[in-house]
C-alpha cells in the first residue's frame, strides 16, 4: 500500500483531481491510500464546494483555509502548513496539479522533506515568465520525480530543458473529465432553460487571468469588447470573483449593460453552456481545451497559450486584449467549421489510470 498526499486549492485542480481520485477509489483502493489536502486558495461555495459535490470528490482530510494576500504571503503560509501535514502523514508521494500557488507550495514542501513529487500537467510552457503560473509550473517541474505531461508538446518542452527522467506522456486528465461529463451535463443541467438561451445562439465568455484583470487598460478593453459583441449575439459571462472585484473597483459595469453576468457556475452548468455556445471567448486554460473537446470555436484573450494544439487545429485564435481584434476574431471564428479532432492530442480519456498506475509502479 502506498500513501499519496494530494494537494489542491483552485477550481481547475478540483476538476482534475476528481478524475484521479475516482480511479484510486474505484480501481486501486487496495494499493493506494489518498489523503486530500485543500489549501483553501479558492473558498467561495461556487468556486469550491460545488465541485466536490457534483464531481463526487471526498471531503478533504485537511482544509488549510489559506487564501488571498500577495503571492509570497499566500505561498509561504501554504508551505508552512503543508509541511506540518506531510510531517504527520509521511506519504510516499505528494501529487500536485497544474500551476497555481497551491501547486508550488505542495511541491516545495514535499521536496524539502525528501518526499517524492508527482506533477500532473507537467511540461506546459507559455514562455512568459511574467505570468505567475509560468513560474509555478517551471519550479514544480524542476523538483518533481514523475512528470505527467498532458501532450507531446509538453514532453518536448521538458526535453528542451534537459529534463528526461520521469517524464511520461499521460494524456490530459481534463479530457477524461470531459468524456465523463459531457452527456451528463446535457441531461442534468437546466442552465439553458433557466437563462432562456438557444443552442448555438450565444457566446460564452470567461476572464480571470492576472495579466488581463490586473491591468486596467486590458480589463477595460476586454469588457468593451464583450459589451459590443452583445449587441449582435447574447454574451453570457460567469464571472470569477477576482474579475468581479476589479470591474466594480474600476466602475466598468456600465460596459456590461447588455451582457448576462453570472456568478461562477457549477461544473455541469459550465459544460452545458460550453457545448451549447456558438463561440467561446476566454483567457482560461481549461476553458480553451474544453472548447476544443466540444468542437466549439474559441477566441483566446491572451498573447500566448500552453495549449498549442487547439491553435494548430484552427479551433482557437489568440488575440490578446485589444477591443477591435477581439470583436473581429469573434466574427471570423463564428463561421469556423468544427475541426475533425478524432486524432486526440490530449490522450485517450484514460489518463488518470496511467497516472495512478505509474505512482504504484515507481
Ligand atoms: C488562481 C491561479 C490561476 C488559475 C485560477 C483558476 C495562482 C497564482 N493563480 O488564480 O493560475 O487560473 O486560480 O481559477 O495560483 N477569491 C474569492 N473567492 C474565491 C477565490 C478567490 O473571493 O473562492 C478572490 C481572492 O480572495 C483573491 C482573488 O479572488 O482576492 C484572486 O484569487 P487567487 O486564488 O489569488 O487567484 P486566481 O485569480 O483565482
Ligand atoms: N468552470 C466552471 N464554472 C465557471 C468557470 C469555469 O465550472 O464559472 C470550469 C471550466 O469548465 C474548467 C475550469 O473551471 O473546467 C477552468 O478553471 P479556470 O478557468 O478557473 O482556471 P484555468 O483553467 O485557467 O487555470
Amino acid at each position: 500500500m502506498i500513501k499519496v498526499v494530494t494537494v489542491v486549492g483552485a477550481r481547475p485542480q478540483f476538476i482534475k483531481a476528481a478524475a484521479v481520485s475516482r480511479v484510486i477509489r474505484d480501481t486501486y483502493a487496495d494499493q493506494v491510500q489518498e489523503i486530500l489536502v485543500h489549501t483553501g486558495q479558492h473558498f467561495d461555495e461556487n468556486m469550491s464546494k460545488v465541485f466536490f459535490d457534483e464531481l463526487d470528490i471526498p471531503k478533504p482530510n485537511y482544509n488549510l483555509e489559506i487564501s488571498g494576500g500577495s503571492h509570497g504571503l499566500m505561498t509561504g503560509r501554504m508551505l508552512e502548513a503543508i509541511e506540518q501535514v506531510l510531517l504527520k502523514e509521511k506519504p510516499d508521494w505528494v501529487l500536485v496539479y497544474g500551476d497555481t500557488n497551491s501547486t508550488l507550495a505542495g511541491a516545495l514542501a514535499a521536496v524539502k522533506l525528501h518526499i517524492r513529487v508527482a506533477h500532473v500537467e507537467a511540461g506546459l510552457r507559455s514562455f512568459n515568465m511574467r505570468m505567475p503560473e509560468e513560474v509555478n509550473r517551471v519550479m514544480a517541474d524542476r523538483i518533481s520525480t514523475l512528470l505527467f505531461c498532458p501532450t507531446e508538446a509538453a514532453v518536448k518542452n521538458l526535453q528542451l530543458e534537459g529534463v528526461k527522467s520521469g517524464v511520461i506522456n499521460s494524456g490530459d486528465v481534463m479530457y477524461d473529465v470531459a468524456l465523463t461529463f459531457r452527456d451528463q451535463a446535457r441531461q442534468r443541467s437546466t442552465v439553458l432553460q433557466r437563462l432562456g438561451l438557444t443552442e448555438k445562439a450565444f457566446t460564452l465568455a470567461t476572464c480571470h487571468r492576472a495579466e488581463n484583470t490586473d491591468d486596467p487598460t486590458r480589463l477595460k478593453q476586454i469588457m468593451s469588447a464583450l459589451g459590443s459583441i452583445a449587441n449582435d449575439l447574447p454574451v453570457v459571462l460567469p464571472l470569477h470573483p477576482r474579475t468581479r472585484k476589479l470591474i466594480y473597483e474600476q466602475d466598468l459595469q456600465p460596459l456590461l449593460d447588455r451582457v448576462t453576468v453570472l456568478e461562477p457556475v457549477a461544473f455541469l452548468d459550465m459544460v452545458a453552456l460550453e457545448q451549447a455556445a456558438k463561440l467561446i471567448l476566454t483567457d482560461s486554460g481549461g476553458v480553451q481545451k474544453e472548447a476544443f473537446f466540444y468542437r466549439v470555436p474559441c477566441v483566446t484573450m491572451r498573447e500566448e497559450t500552453e495549449w498549442v494544439e487547439t491553435v494548430h487545429a484552427g479551433m482557437n485564435m489568440l488575440v490578446g486584449a485589444d477591443t477591435d481584434k477581439i470583436i473581429q476574431a469573434t466574427i471570423d471564428m463564428q463561421s469556423k467549421e468544427p475541426a475533425n479532432n478524432d486524432a486526440q492530442p490530449y490522450g485517450n480519456g484514460r489518463s488518470a489510470f496511467g497516472i495512478v498506475d505509474a505512482l504504484v509502479k515507481h
